[in-house]
């Protein structure tokens, strides 16, 4: 609970003894800096006004600079700017200390631990205020600018956030272009003085739509320093508010906020009281503490939902990776870019590929049944697929009606009695008016027929036009779908959406985004083997990923002749993905007619949990590895996943996380020592043993593979 913190500590720039004496009323009264430590007292956070009145912060871990001093502030449009000429006329300090439980999670509780500083600046020439509020964590700094409501600052536009993040050296960095519009790029391995000379050919090949600068990049942003510190740049509860790039100067390795300008290029239009996202820097000297911090979770506010019994983790199949590969097709004729409201579809024929037809969405509900899956996703359900330019005149999809080979209410007949639900998908071509337009309707619809959670898409430009998928717009109206989906008690997995921050702790029917490169590219010339080694340290620190795992026939081509990518990850691989690509939604993405083949390695993605008590990472290096184990929620099972690079390794790992009291069996899953995820992707062994929390256990992972176990408590089912 809040409370006074002891041990704060103001100060003045250097000014003789007498002075400050003479002075020490004033100087309490209006001190230009201040200092907090973190609970453990490992980080230090210092901030202070320079002279021209600009606010500036440096953070220091273990006694090495993390951040060195940085200026903060926003430049406004048209009015002077919020980045200098201020004084503190208010300092606040307290210390916070709960633990909540997540409505689902890695871990069952959650610590939330932190010494807080709250500085009023006032700057003189405009009279105006605004709130620097600091929270430092053991593990890591948050802090975020606050604007009261005030006579000299009401309703304002932000020109540019100016938050500036100064690092202390040339850090290995893990990154993606800065783009106002995607975030399916293959993340690059570089140091910071090479990101410029890189980003063509990063961009180069990829889903792109702009790269802002050649130096922009987007958040979470991993580095590394030279020395062995890990931090990891990224933002906390977006609401009402841009995202944020980060922009380098490639010679001083300082980092500046760059938000996501709206179709007239302004970065943000806010009304006093208003508040920025918290910008997060998680900071350790071991990577796996990176990714079990939960720092950003902690900076969103707890959930208001009083009844959150209808959000529920979820393993889930799907009429999708047919689509994706070219097998069948979402559209149910093969006409294309024809005007919707031109086609009768009872009159036009039929393509014969369409793969949301009654009869082959009764297979998946089947296999979804017989093999304990919670739900079936089915896309290209609805009419508009052959018009996609229709999306400029809000027509396109209306979310309400099916191909004439979906039968709605027989389908959900169906599902029901096999205790299986069915997932609904709203790809909106990224038309946004004309979905908000059909939102009420849509969702009216689902809870009709019984769909509990649904799957958004924003694929291609914003309509209106101009806007992109991360300004404040865009942000506005994600959230908005969020709330009136909770209203109808439906649960939301967004792609194309813009990258999590912790949200789903306000809103835990956020149960998935994809907002990065998934398993889909694998279908579309492949993610690099080192992908899933380098996503939990990125893209998974805002919250969970709809990867969409379990591709157990690599090579495409089985599918669709005419596609010849193949999956970057031998078959061991992707039944780690479901431990080491934290989710509570998790899809075995292949098809029945493939697992039916693997019945003995698909035992695995069966078996594995979806909602955890315990998580541990047991061995962890960005790029190169990553070993976790995880307590099944309320039982006494736990499973291990672990992904490698295209190199190949051997991970050494100890089972001391296991009741001492207990013996498990524990069913290995791993590569074949001739497994290679380019050359031979589908070698494996499984193997049984009995173990206990003495057990050591070495295990080789092909290049490009890993290994997974499931480890059940001994005579136990
Ligand atoms: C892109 C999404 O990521 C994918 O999952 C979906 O199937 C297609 N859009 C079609 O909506
Ligand atoms: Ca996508």
């Amino acid at each position: 609970m809040m409370k006074q913190l002891p041990g704060f500590r103001l100060s003045a720039p250097r000014h003789s003894q007498w002075f400050l004496l003479l002075f020490a009323f004033l100087v309490c009264r209006a001190a230009s800096a201040a200092e907090i430590k973190s609970p453990d007292k490992q980080l230090t956070l210092d901030f202070s006004v320079q002279p021209g009145g600009v606010p500036t912060y440096s953070l220091t871990y273990k006694g090495r600079a993390v951040i060195k001093p940085s200026k903060l502030g926003l430049e406004l449009k048209n009015t002077t700017s919020l980045t200098s000429g201020f004084t503190i006329t208010d300092t606040k300090t307290s210390s916070f200390d709960e633990t909540w439980k997540p409505v689902w999670g890695e871990v069952k509780e959650i610590r939330n631990h932190y010494n807080e500083l709250a500085l009023t600046l006032t700057q003189a020439e405009t009279s105006r205020t605004i709130i620097l509020r600091f929270r430092l964590f053991n593990d890591g700094l948050g802090f975020r600018y606050e604007f009261p409501r005030q006579p000299k600052l009401d309703y304002f536009t932000i020109k540019e956030e100016r938050t500036q993040f100064a690092l202390a050296g040339d850090h290995k960095a893990f990154w993606l272009p800065g783009d106002y519009d995607t975030q399916e790029y293959s993340t690059v391995t570089s140091k910071l003085s090479e990101v410029r000379g890189l980003m063509k050919s990063a961009v180069t090949g990829n889903a792109s739509q702009t790269t802002f600068s050649p130096t922009g990049v987007q958040t979470p942003l991993m580095l590394k320093s030279q020395d062995g510190l890990y931090i990891n740049i990224h933002e906390a509860a977006l609401i009402d508010y841009s995202c944020m790039h980060l922009n380098l100067d490639d010679k001083s390795f300082v980092l500046e906020s760059h938000l996501t300008p709206d179709a007239v290029g302004d970065k943000g239009l806010l009304q006093t009281p208003a508040l920025s996202p918290w910008r997060t820097i998680i900071v350790s000297d071991k990577a796996g503490d990176i990714l079990l911090s939960k720092l950003v979770l902690n900076l969103n506010e707890p959930t208001k939902f009083k009844d959150v019994s209808w959000i529920k983790p979820v393993k889930y199949v799907g009429v999708w990776w047919e689509m994706i590969t070219g097998k069948s097709t979402w559209s149910y004729t093969n006409q294309d870019n024809i005007k919707l409201d031109s086609i009768d579809y009872r009159k036009v024929k039929p393509n014969g590929t369409h793969g949301a037809n009654t009869a082959h969405v009764k297979e998946y509900i089947d296999f979804a049944a017989k093999h304990g899956f919670d739900a079936v996703l089915v896309e290209g359900w609805n009419t508009g697929w052959e018009d996609w330019f229709g999306k400029h005149k809000d027509y396109v999809f209306d979310f309400v009606t099916p191909y004439p080979d979906f039968n709605v209410p027989e389908l959900q007949q169906y599902a029901a009695s096999k205790n299986v639900k069915i997932i609904m998908h709203h790809e909106t071509s990224g038309s946004v008016r004309n979905y908000e337009r059909h939102l009420d309707s849509a969702f009216q619809f689902m809870n009709k027929y019984g769909y509990d959670a649904v799957k958004t898409g924003y694929v291609g430009d914003i309509v209106p036009l101009g806007h992109h998928h991360y300004d404040q717009w865009m942000i506005d109206h994600y959230n908005y779908v969020l709330k009136k989906a909770a209203d109808h008690h439906i649960m939301v997995n967004g792609h194309e959406a813009v990258r999590p921050t912790g949200l789903a702790r306000t809103y835990p029917n956020l149960i998935g985004n994809e907002a990065a490169r998934g398993t889909e590219y694998e279908s579309f010339g492949g993610n690099n083997a080192d992908h899933t080694t380098i996503l939990p340290f990125t893209r998974l620190i805002g919250g969970p990923m709809d990867y969409t795992p379990g591709i157990f026939q690599t090579k495409v081509s089985a599918y669709n002749p005419q596609n010849n990518s193949f999956v970057h990850s031998t078959l061991v691989r992707q039944l780690a993905l479901y431990v080491t690509m934290y989710s509570p939604l998790q899809m075995a993405a292949d098809l029945p007619e493939t697992y039916n083949k693997y019945l003995d390695a698909f035992q695995f993605i069966k078996d594995v949990a979806v909602d955890w008590d315990d998580t541990k990472v047991l061995e962890a290096e960005p790029g190169d590895y990553i070993t976790y184990a995880r307590k099944a929620k309320g039982k006494s099972s736990w499973f291990v996943g672990s992904t490698c690079d295209e190199n190949g390794r051997t991970s050494k790992i100890s089972l001391s996380f296991l009741d001492p009291k207990k013996k498990y069996v524990a069913t290995i899953y791993a590569d074949a020592k001739d497994a290679h995820y380019e050359k031979n992707p589908q070698a494996y062994t499984i193997r049984k043993v009995t173990v206990t929390n003495k057990s050591k256990l070495s295990q080789y992972c092909a290049p490009g593979g890993g290994y997974a176990i499931s480890l059940i408590e001994a005579g136990s089912k």
